[in-house]
């Protein structure tokens, strides 16, 4: 398990989220960011060359060290200044109230503790500050809602942990947070898998 979860699957992640039909969503969300933005699970770094500002600075916090290594390559084609803080989202190294925005893609879906990791973004987001998100998740049809409960339990053994079956609109809100934005639906491909739920959150 250890070379397939610490040199494959990082591989397996920087290649599935290279994946064009993800472009416009991050551009979109990144696109909001303002100020110091904490991003979570930034996995290879894909995310870094759309940062611009408002945003002023980037703490991009993941917790695989290769993911790691490969952030730090893409931080360098970033245009404004890039931190790497490898660690989990369960226990972010960072103070109460101290950053402007929080970004999260597809990465709810991975974290192991993910109401501890919510329960954490919302202690270090300063009040009326943003989350912003696009994640994939529980389907509101049900059949599709069964093959997702049905998948899951062997996709996570493949995916890196990743659950197909994530409520996100309800984990949030659950977490303190009030979803300000909010858009759903299917992207092209296998129905239990792509989902979407993109928007923006602030706390309560
Ligand atoms: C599907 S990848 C998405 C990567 C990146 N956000 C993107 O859009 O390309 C899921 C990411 O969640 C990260 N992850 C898993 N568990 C985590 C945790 N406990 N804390 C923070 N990130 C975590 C993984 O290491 C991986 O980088």
């Amino acid at each position: 398990m250890g070379f397939y979860s610490d040199v494959i699957l990082p591989k397996l992640c920087d290649f599935a989220m290279r994946n064009k039909q993800l472009v416009p969503f991050r551009e979109r969300v990144i696109g909001a960011a303002e100020g110091r933005v904490l991003e979570i699970g930034a996995g290879s770094g894909l995310n870094l060359p759309f940062y611009r500002p408002p945003a002023r600075e980037v703490l991009a916090l993941e917790p695989a060290p290769r993911l790691v290594t490969m952030a730090r390559g893409a931080s360098r084609g970033a245009s404004i200044p890039v931190s790497l803080l490898e660690a989990s989202a369960e226990a972010i190294p960072l103070g109460d109230h101290s950053v402007d925005t929080i970004v999260t893609t597809w990465t709810m879906c991975s974290i192991p503790h993910a109401t501890t990791a919510l329960a954490e973004m919302r202690r270090v987001l300063r009040p009326g500050g943003k989350l912003l998100f696009v994640e994939h998740g529980r389907s509101p049809d049900e059949g599709v809602r069964r093959w997702q409960d049905r998948l899951t339990p062997a996709w996570r053994c493949i995916a890196g942990g990743c659950h197909l079956n994530r409520p996100i609109r309800s984990m949030i809100e659950d977490a303190g947070f009030r979803i300000d934005r909010i858009e759903t639906g299917y992207m092209p491909g296998p129905k239990p898998m792509t989902f979407m739920y993109e928007g923006s959150a602030r706390p309560k």
